[in-house]
């Protein structure tokens, strides 16, 4: 009997790789050199599409396979795929939550500390000499007993919350509604957030209602004793606006591990020495990217089997 046909949107480790490639016929659209030749070729047999969270799948490439089923993403980000057009025709589409949460809260706190207490700068301090030929690094700024805000308050932004009480916090968060929390505070509106914020946490799912929704206004309030910490996607940030506050000082600092465009970056910021970067690297553990990799065959194996999804989005 034929393996079902799936369409790879981009690169797995071999771990994932090899399960794969025993069950399913896996067509590989990243390494195609023409993929639109590549979809007109292999779209009409392919019966699912294996994803990433920073690749998804566009309206285009749904609309060339006749007989796809489920789109299953390598991630907890469904922004990257056309929902809209997957929902017409009755195609359900599965993420991997929850499996990720903590290494991505845990990522947020730890460019938090990191920045605040400057500890890249104070570790090219350390290797340039600088600490023998001028002395002790600048003293920084606490980190802990201070107030931070949350903007969004899904799985990730509930686990950076609970992360943060450990470290005393007084916690408010921005959600439409309020939620049920240890006591922490609802401040719906995000310039009010920021203006509460000694730190500024960007945990929101990107939607057309989130986009830019971190603007000038709140990079404002957040003010130049602030931190803008951003695990979530690009899209919810207005990076224009961001580079401009980091430069002139009205924003103190902030830490990105997404980018608009990325891999590309905008030129601009590798020049602020008040920024944090990171490459992505939220999920990039072995422990949650083993599990991410299990979560999308699973899912795969359960729709083939005629079962429902285990962590569905639509
Ligand atoms: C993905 C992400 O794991 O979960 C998401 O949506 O953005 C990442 O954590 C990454 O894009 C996989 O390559």
């Amino acid at each position: 009997m034929s393996k079902i046909e799936l369409l790879q949107v981009g690169s797995y480790p071999d771990w994932d790789q090899h399960p794969l490639d025993q069950t399913y016929q896996m067509h590989r659209y990243f390494d195609a050199p023409d993929r639109s030749a590549f979809l007109a070729r292999v779209g009409g047999t392919i019966r699912g599409i294996a994803t990433r969270g920073d690749l998804g799948a566009p309206s285009a490439m749904i609309a060339a396979l006749p007989r796809l089923e489920v789109i299953a993403i390598y991630g907890v980000g469904y922004d990257s795929v056309d929902l809209n057009a997957a929902r017409a025709r009755g195609i359900v589409v599965a993420n991997t939550p929850d499996v990720l949460t903590g290494d991505v809260a845990d990522l947020a706190i730890g460019m938090w500390l990191s920045q605040r207490r400057r500890m890249v700068e104070a570790d090219a301090w350390v290797r340039s000499g600088d600490w023998q030929a001028k002395g002790g690094f600048p003293i920084t700024r606490r980190a802990f007993g201070k107030t931070a805000g949350i903007l969004g308050l899904g799985r990730i932004g509930r686990a950076i919350g609970e992360r943060l009480a450990g470290f005393g916090m007084a916690i408010s968060y921005g959600s439409r509604t309020a939620k049920q929390t240890p006591g922490w505070t609802h401040v719906a509106d995000p310039v009010a957030l920021a203006a509460a914020s000694d730190v500024l946490f960007v945990a929101l799912a990107a939607t057309d209602a989130t986009r830019h929704i971190v603007n000038a206004a709140v990079l404002n309030a957040l003010g130049p004793e602030g931190m803008l910490v951003n695990i979530s996607r690009a899209a919810n940030v207005d990076e224009a606006a961001l580079i401009a506050a980091l430069a002139d000082g009205t924003l103190g600092s902030a830490a990105l591990d997404v980018f608009d465009g990325e891999p590309a970056l905008n030129p601009a910021f590798p020049t602020l020495p008040n920024l944090l970067m990171q490459p992505h690297i939220g999920s990039a553990t072995l422990e949650t990217r083993k599990a991410m990799g299990q979560l999308v065959r699973d899912n795969l194996a359960a729709h083939f089997a005629g079962k429902p999804l285990l962590t569905p989005v639509v």
